[in-house]
């Protein structure tokens, strides 16, 4: 029913107008972005989900960070259209793109988000690492992609610095 694709330069604008219509206003300002800002995304990762009739119903975007120098996945935003929420696209966009993420290497994800949502992909709330204030540490949950993957893992979130993919 929906298709997953990269995202690419074309789908660029109706991810942005997607973001804007399911966030507050502002989004941008979030400490989140500034750890973004400049940096590009995981394209391999950065999926779109389009109806039968080819409109955005839903997206993922990843970007690299460092967690006390540990390369690291950071998953968001992720947003589905208000018209398909709660029909299962948001946990397709999940699964789909965190599968990906082992396939090709990567070892953990952390995001910023609600816990009771994210648990259920097996997201934790992890200590010890520091996203830019304001956030609520309650809110910094991690994935491990492999078994032991944020063992020894913590510190301040910073931004990436080096070749991404
Ligand atoms: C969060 C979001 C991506 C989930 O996508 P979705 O397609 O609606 O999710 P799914 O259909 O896979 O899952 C729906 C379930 O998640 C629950 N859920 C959705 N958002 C939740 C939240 N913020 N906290 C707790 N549970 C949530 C729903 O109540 C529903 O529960 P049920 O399975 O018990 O009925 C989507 O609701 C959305 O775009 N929200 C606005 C933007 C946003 O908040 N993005 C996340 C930033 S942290």
């Amino acid at each position: 029913m929906f298709e997953l694709k990269e995202e690419t330069e074309a789908d660029w604008w109706e991810v942005e107008a997607l973001y804007d219509l399911c966030f507050a206003p502002g989004r941008e300002a979030l400490s989140s972005y500034r750890l973004r800002d400049g940096v590009p995304k995981v394209t391999a990762l950065s999926l779109v989900a389009r109806d039968p009739d080819n409109i955005v119903a839903g997206a993922i975007r990843f970007w690299p960070v460092f967690v006390g120098g540990a390369k690291t996945l950071l998953l968001g935003p992720i947003a589905v259209h208000p018209t398909g929420q709660g029909e299962g696209l948001g946990a397709l966009l999940m699964r789909a793109s965190l599968s990906k993420a082992r396939e090709i290497g990567w070892e953990r994800v952390l995001l910023v988000g609600d816990a009771p949502y994210y648990n259920r992909f097996g997201f934790e709330k992890l200590t010890g690492v520091e996203m830019p204030p304001p956030t609520n540490p309650d809110r910094v949950l991690g994935y491990e992609l492999h078994r032991g993957a944020w063992d020894g893992v913590s510190g301040m979130v910073t931004r990436f610095e080096g070749p991404t993919g």
